[in-house]
């Protein structure tokens, strides 16, 4: 049905804000077409209460097979870095912006990762805005432009505003939620990896800087 296609998530997020009876509503989601070709929806991991949480942009090839964000090598750096930082990893809520994989086919086989559409991240927004109210972190870590673009405004810059502590605009936010969390944006993991110029172990430091960053505006962490 191309309306349903279009008109985005929030008619099929439930009332109950529980993660289990979110994660169960998000496998039915047909609110834009990357269900069609994906395995499966991928909805965060961790705990209600977890204090601090961190968006990333997308599952991807391993995280669209095993059902859970970040399995793969993107998801292998940030729990280096993670523990680099201090933080272990039963203080976060993992999930990513959008909950599809979106791919093309290389030689009729290979998925290559292609990057959410801005109408995609928008249409999927409902779910990591009840994922928020579910969990109520401390503070929330955006991974890269597109989680930061879904929470901050399409007009969000990372290289900008990496590390700052910001807020979420009301605009986004719809209803307020108390305590109001603290958001950082900083890069993806991912572009931590692919970068193997030598400024690589640099990527990496502020990485885990940012990270330090966000720990320490989290209380008790
Ligand atoms: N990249 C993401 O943004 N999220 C994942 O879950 C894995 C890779
Ligand atoms: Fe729904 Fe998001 Fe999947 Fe689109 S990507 S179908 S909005 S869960």
């Amino acid at each position: 049905m191309a309306t349903a296609q279009t008109a985005g998530a929030a008619r099929y997020v439930p009332q109950d804000h529980g993660l289990e009876s979110l994660r169960a509503a998000a496998q039915g989601c047909h609110g834009c077409a990357l269900f069609e070709d994906a395995t499966q929806a991928v909805f965060g991991r961790g705990a209600a209460g977890a204090p601090i949480m961190l968006v990333g942009e997308q599952p991807g090839d391993r995280e669209d097979r095993a059902g859970e964000p970040f399995v793969g090598p993107a998801g292998r750096l940030l729990a280096r870095a993670l523990a680099d930082a201090g933080i272990d990893p039963s203080v976060t809520y993992q999930t990513n912006a959008v909950k599809h994989f979106k791919f093309t086919r290389k030689d009729g086989k290979r998925r290559i990762h292609q990057k959410p559409s801005r109408t995609e991240v928008v249409a999927c927004r409902p779910w990591l805005l009840a994922e928020i109210d579910a969990v109520r972190p401390q503070v929330i870590v955006c991974l890269g432009a597109t989680a930061a673009q879904s929470l901050l405004g399409a007009d969000f810059r990372v290289s900008t505003h990496r590390g700052e502590e910001l807020r979420l605009p009301r605009a986004v936010l719809g209803a307020p939620v108390t305590p109001e969390p603290v958001v950082v944006a900083t890069v993806h993991p991912s572009a931590v990896l692919r970068d193997r110029s030598d400024r690589h172990d640099e990527a990496y430091k502020s990485f885990v800087e940012d990270l330090r960053g966000a720990r320490s505006a989290a209380d008790g962490v």
